[in-house]
Formats: structure tokens, C-alpha cells, sequence
């Protein structure tokens, strides 16, 4: 087979890396062939952003910077992007010397701590920087930056002054200690431009078609090929598992997968749609999910994993399934150039098995639009940390109830059973009943007793059933315009 390098831009430095395997990661490339150490390993499973570095890829104006974990990205994936890392930080972008304005926010801040966590910090900073910039924006807000460093740990000292750092660098970077936040949009068109045009890499191993007809075709040829995404779950297998992974089919460079298609009755995710993209969408259409869009990982999780993957993982406790089937969404699944459509709750048969036959994979996932005020949604998460942590319990429920009566509601749930689920028997129990305390309470009894949950470290069997029941009651609490007080809900 020929083989041709992987080629991206490291900081001002054209690159040509040859992996021997195509799970080779970014990190393991930066420290062991790059020697650029400033990039540190704390957990290598993306959960303690000393590993966060910047990378900028086209975008339709010029380019778009985001945070990502170097340790669960394989290296080929940077083929025809930027990587900025913390070692090759400063100027790059602005060509200037000397310390990036982020970097100079933190020392003036006092926010520079230890070598493990502090790197990651300031490329955290760096990709809210540059898309400020890119924005034309002037000013980070508390939660923003709080938002921004969700996926970054510190377990020694405190947030605040890391935080009012990210609220000055653009401060700092207006007023002399660096350029102003402006972007020089010629740069940019060019950078897109000659990364655009490089010619494809060929690594052994690494299947990254351009053209969705080659995926299918090479879906087809190889069905036991392991497909990628965003591998925020298959980094692991790597990373953590050390799984040799066979041949890998990578999604991410196929023209058009990551597209969103607003329909007027639906919104259609393509296979590489981002979290971050697709919960923006979600978000617009549904504001009430804003909260909990943010709880699902961390910002470079969100930036690099895709809605498909999580769907395709199938994880019982994934964090898109019970707001999607609230939703009523369904799953397109090709193979060659046939599609079939199912409906979200059936693509699950069991413990993380799906519907998906023998070369086929997800091409999209449908979101219906619910019609406009007359639906309620709400989606709650509970874990045991608010920021980057796994659900015990989450629960999608929308709700349209007229003249007092519930017309209709859809449940999905996660955490309640062996994959994510639609609560019918709780559906039932709410149709065509008063929308009142007394419905409610015969729901939440249905939804204790619809399924049996596990016993694990995250929680127990009988703690996930009555959140469950509860997290209904508080559905009808807040239709009441009432805030919960947890006091009043069953212990
Ligand atoms: C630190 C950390 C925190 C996390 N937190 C959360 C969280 O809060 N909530 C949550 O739900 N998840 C969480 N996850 C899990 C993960 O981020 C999500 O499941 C993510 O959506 C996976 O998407 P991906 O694109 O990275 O998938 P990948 O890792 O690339 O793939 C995942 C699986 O899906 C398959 N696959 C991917 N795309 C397709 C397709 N189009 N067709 C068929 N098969 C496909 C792959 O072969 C693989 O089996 C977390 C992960 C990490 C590392
Ligand atoms: S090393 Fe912890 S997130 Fe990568
Ligand atoms: S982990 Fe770096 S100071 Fe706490």
C-alpha cells in the first residue's frame, strides 16, 4: 500500500508525521517525537485537560479554533489542521513575541499554579481567546469562563483567580501586553486555504474517505473495521483498555458529515456533527435545555465527540439518548446507498447492542421540530459532580398538555436500565389525565416501578428509581412556577 504522511501546521511549523498505527495520539506524538513537553499526561482518558491543546481547523470564514484532549485524538485526525500547543503558544497566531495575552492574564492574575494543571489552563484560555476574537467580541464573562474551564482540574488550589484571568486577557491584550483582539481575516482565508489544498494522507490502517459514497463503499469492504468519530469513547479503548483496534474507518474528513440540515419540521445531525454544534442547535430550538447541555462532558469533550457517536455508543447512561427520544428522534442507518429509519428507542436491543447490521452505520440522526408552544421539555442529569461527570440518572420528558390535560407526553430515560429507554408505562399514566399533583404522583409511582435499575459505584438501584420518580415531581414544580425545594420531594 502507498502511504502518504499525515500534514498539519504545529504552531508556525509545517509538520510530516508517519505513525506506524493510526491510534498513535496527538499527545504521545507531541512528547515523544515532537519533544514538546510542555503538553502534560495527567489521566489519559480526557477527564483532566492537562493534556488541552488548541486546534484550528477551515471553517466557512477563515478558521475556527477549539479545545481538544491530545491524549484520546489519534494523531492522523490533525491531518489538514492547525495544532497550537502551550510550547509554541506565544505570537503565533499575532506574530508576536514574547508571552500570548492569556499567558500574561494568568501571571498578572496569579493564576499560574503547578507544570500538570496550568498548561491545560492556558490552552483552554487560549481557544475561548481566539474565538472571541473571531467573534469580534470583547469581553468573557464569569460564566463563560467558568463553562470554558469545566474540563480542566485543579485538585490543590482555587478557580478564582484562573477565572478572573480569562475575564482580563482580552482586557490585557487591548491595552498593550500583546495585539488587539482583532484577526486579520486575509491570514486566515490563506491559512484555510493551503490547508484545504493539501494533498490526502495515507496512513496504513487509517480508511478517511472524502466522499460519502467511498464511506459506504469502504463500510461495506470492511465491515469489522472500527468506524471513528470524535473518539472521545474509542480514544479509551486505546488509552486506557490498550485494545489494538484493527483497521479504523475515520468519518471526520467525508465532505458534508458535518452538516446540520434545519428542516421546517426537523433538524438532521450528519454523522460529524460536533457536541458542541449539536447542542447549540438543540439549544436554540429548545432553550430549556441549556443546562443541561452544558453538564454533558466538558468543552473539549463536547468539541471533538459527535451526537451520532454518542447515539452509535449506546451507553445506558449517555447523556443525548433521553433527551432525544423525548424529542421523538430517529436514527437513519445506510448501508450502501439504502437507508432505513428507527426510531431512537429501537435502534437499542440490549447492554450496548444496537440495530446496526453488518456495514451499516449512522448517516444521521432526525430530531423532530415540536410544534411551537405547545410542548414542554425539560431534561435533568444527576451526577455526582455538576461539571465533567457521568450520569447516575437523567430523564427527557416533554410534556403537551392543553385545557388542564396532558395530550401527551414522551420519557426518555438514563441510568434505569440496560440501555437508554422510553418510560411508556409513565407516558401512560400522564395521557389524557389533569395535569395536577395527583397525576403526577401516580406517574412517578409508574416511572418507580416501570424498571430496575443497576447497583453500581455511581448509585444504587433503589437511589436511581425514586430520583427518577422525583425528578417528574420536580417537572411539575417547575410547570407551577414553583423552585424545588428538596425538602418537599419523598425521601
Ligand atoms: C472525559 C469524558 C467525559 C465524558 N462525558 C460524557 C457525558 O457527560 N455524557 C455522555 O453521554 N458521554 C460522555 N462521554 C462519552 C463520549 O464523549 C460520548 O459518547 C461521545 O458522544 C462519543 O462520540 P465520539 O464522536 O467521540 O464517538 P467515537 O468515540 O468516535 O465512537 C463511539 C462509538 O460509536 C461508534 N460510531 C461512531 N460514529 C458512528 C456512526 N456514525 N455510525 C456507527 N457507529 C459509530 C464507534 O465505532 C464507537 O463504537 C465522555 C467521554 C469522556 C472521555
Ligand atoms: S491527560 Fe487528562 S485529559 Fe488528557
Ligand atoms: S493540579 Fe496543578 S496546582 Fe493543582
Amino acid at each position: 500500500m502507498t502511504t502518504a504522511p499525515v500534514r498539519f501546521l504545529h504552531g508556525g511549523r509545517w509538520v510530516e508525521a508517519s505513525p506506524a498505527r493510526p491510534t498513535r495520539t496527538v499527545l504521545e506524538w507531541l512528547r515523544e517525537e515532537a519533544r514538546c513537553v510542555g503538553t502534560k499526561e495527567g489521566c489519559a482518558e480526557g477527564d483532566c485537560g492537562a493534556c488541552t491543546v488548541a486546534v484550528g481547523e477551515p471553517a466557512a470564514d477563515g478558521m475556527r479554533y477549539r479545545a481538544v484532549n491530545a491524549c484520546i485524538q489519534f494523531l492522523p485526525t490533525l491531518h489538514g489542521k492547525h495544532l497550537v500547543t502551550v510550547d509554541n503558544l506565544h505570537g503565533v497566531l499575532e506574530g508576536a513575541p514574547g508571552l500570548h495575552p492569556v499567558q500574561h492574564a494568568l501571571v498578572a492574575h496569579h493564576g499560574s499554579q503547578c507544570g500538570f494543571c496550568t498548561p491545560g489552563f492556558v490552552m483552554s484560555l487560549f481557544a475561548l481567546y481566539e474565538s472571541k476574537r473571531r467573534a469580534g467580541e470583547t469581553a468573557v464573562t464569569r460564566e463563560e469562563a467558568i463553562e470554558t474551564l469545566a474540563g480542566n482540574l485543579c485538585r490543590c488550589t482555587g478557580y478564582r483567580p484562573i477565572l478572573d484571568a480569562a475575564q482580563s486577557m482580552l482586557d490585557i491584550a487591548r491595552h498593550g501586553e500583546g495585539l488587539p483582539p482583532g484577526v486579520d481575516q486575509g491570514e486566515d482565508a490563506a491559512l484555510a486555504a493551503a490547508l484545504r489544498a493539501l494533498p490526502d494522507c495515507a496512513v496504513p490502517d487509517f480508511l478517511a474517505p472524502r466522499t460519502e459514497s467511498d464511506f459506504d463503499q469502504l463500510r461495506l469492504d470492511h465491515p469489522d473495521a472500527c468506524i471513528l468519530a470524535g473518539g472521545t469513547d474509542v480514544g479509551l479503548w486505546v488509552t486506557k483498555q490498550h485494545r489494538a483496534l484493527g483497521p479504523v474507518l475515520y468519518l471526520g474528513r467525508v465532505h458534508g458529515f458535518d452538516r446540520i440540515q434545519a428542516a421546517s419540521d426537523a433538524l438532521v445531525f450528519g454523522p460529524a456533527v460536533s457536541l458542541t454544534d449539536a447542542w447549540a442547535a438543540l439549544v436554540a430550538e429548545y432553550p430549556s435545555l441549556r443546562d443541561y447541555a452544558q453538564r454533558f462532558a466538558s468543552p473539549p469533550i463536547r468539541h471533538a465527540g459527535t451526537l451520532a457517536g454518542n447515539v452509535a455508543n449506546g451507553s445506558p447512561i449517555g447523556d443525548s439518548m433521553p433527551v432525544l427520544i423525548a424529542l421523538g428522534a430517529q436514527v437513519l442507518l445506510q448501508r450502501g446507498g439504502a437507508q432505513r429509519s428507527l426510531a431512537l428507542e429501537d435502534f437499542y436491543l440490549g447492554y450496548r447492542r444496537t440495530a446496526l447490521a453488518p456495514g451499516e452505520y449512522v448517516r444521521a440522526v432526525r430530531v423532530p421540530r415540536l410544534p411551537a408552544g405547545q410542548w414542554m421539555l425539560r431534561a435533568y442529569k444527576l451526577s455526582k459532580r455538576r461539571e465533567q461527570d457521568i450520569a447516575a440518572v437523567a430523564l427527557g420528558i416533554a410534556l403537551h398538555v392543553a385545557a388542564g390535560v396532558v395530550q401527551a407526553a414522551r420519557i426518555g430515560a438514563g441510568g434505569m436500565a440496560a440501555t437508554p429507554v422510553r418510560a411508556r408505562r409513565t407516558e401512560a399514566a400522564l395521557t389524557g389525565q389533569p395535569w395536577n399533583q395527583a397525576t403526577v404522583d401516580a406517574a412517578a409511582q409508574a416511572l418507580h416501578a416501570e424498571f430496575s435499575p443497576i447497583d453500581d459505584m455511581r448509585a444504587s438501584a433503589a437511589y436511581r428509581s425514586l430520583a427518577a420518580a422525583n425528578l417528574l415531581r420536580r417537572c411539575w414544580l417547575e410547570s407551577q412556577g414553583r423552585v424545588v425545594d428538596l425538602q418537599e420531594l419523598p425521601a
